[in-house]
């Protein structure tokens, strides 16, 4: 059932066509929120609205398909899910359309085939390189790098906390918001010189699902009472 009482932010997943993105996608939508899944074809993003719509059990206009320039130029908050190596090229070619934008990295700087040891870029993380690419004027924030597309495709509870890191207190404050959205439980990691480690948790995780035969190991922050 999709919540219609929330404040509405319409955001624009870039590459929102995997498997990260559509889970993103669920989730939002469910909680009321306007998404675009954005893709380099048209007709992929349609594709992904229709999956994402049965999901949903029902159609709905928060939820649209679009190439993703017109998704980035179309949103306020800007996500993108889109695998490493197309990260850098991905945000040279929207750089002028993400000008004065809020934009959420999900992307783990993943180099096959060692995806269980870290490989940070050479910038540090690859929320700085979003941020070194994207200039100034362009607030980069890192969330969801730890959470299982698996887990956001699945109604209920998700075993996972989200580190939140990035440039500005008050941009990571939105994007903590929209991970309460989602249905998690946000942390606020600090600048975004700590996406080294929020980046890097991915691969220890990816690696622990190896050695316990499992899919979707997470993390928990522990020790602070609950204020919610
Ligand atoms: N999957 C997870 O559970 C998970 C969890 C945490 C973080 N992440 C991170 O989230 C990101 C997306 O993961 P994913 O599993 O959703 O990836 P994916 O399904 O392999 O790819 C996502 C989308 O990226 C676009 N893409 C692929 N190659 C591209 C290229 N060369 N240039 C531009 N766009 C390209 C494609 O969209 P179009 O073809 O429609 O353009 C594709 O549907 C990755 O960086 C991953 O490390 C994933």
């Amino acid at each position: 059932m999709i919540n219609e009482a929330r404040k509405v932010n319409t955001i624009g997943i870039i590459g929102g066509t995997g498997k990260e993105g559509k889970g993103l996608a669920y989730r939002w939508v469910k909680a009321g929120h306007r998404v675009i899944i954005g893709s380099r074809q048209w007709e992929k993003a349609q594709k992904a609205v229709e999956t994402v719509t049965e999901l949903l059990g029902s159609e709905t206009e928060l939820l649209e398909g679009m190439e993703n320039e017109d998704a980035v130029k179309a949103c306020e908050i800007a996500v993108i899910t889109v695998p490493y190596a197309a990260h850098r090229p991905t945000l040279e070619a929207l750089k002028d359309a993400l000008e004065g934008k809020l934009l959420i990295d999900v992307v783990v700087p993943i180099v096959p085939p060692k995806v269980t040891k870290v490989q940070m870029p050479e910038a540090g993380s690859v929320a700085q390189e979003a941020q070194n690419i994207l200039g100034e004027n362009c607030h980069v924030v890192d969330a969801f790098q730890n959470i299982s597309h698996e887990r956001l495709l699945q109604d209920g509870e998700v075993d996972c906390d989200v580190l939140v890191c990035g440039k500005g207190k008050a941009a990571r404050e939105v994007v903590l918001e929209l991970v309460k959205d989602a249905g998690l439980k946000g942390w606020d990691a600090g600048p975004i010189e700590n996406a080294v480690v929020v980046e890097g948790l991915t691969s220890v995780l990816i690696g622990l699902n190896i050695q316990h035969h499992v899919h979707a190991a997470g993390i928990r922050i522990t020790g602070i009472p609950d204020q919610d």
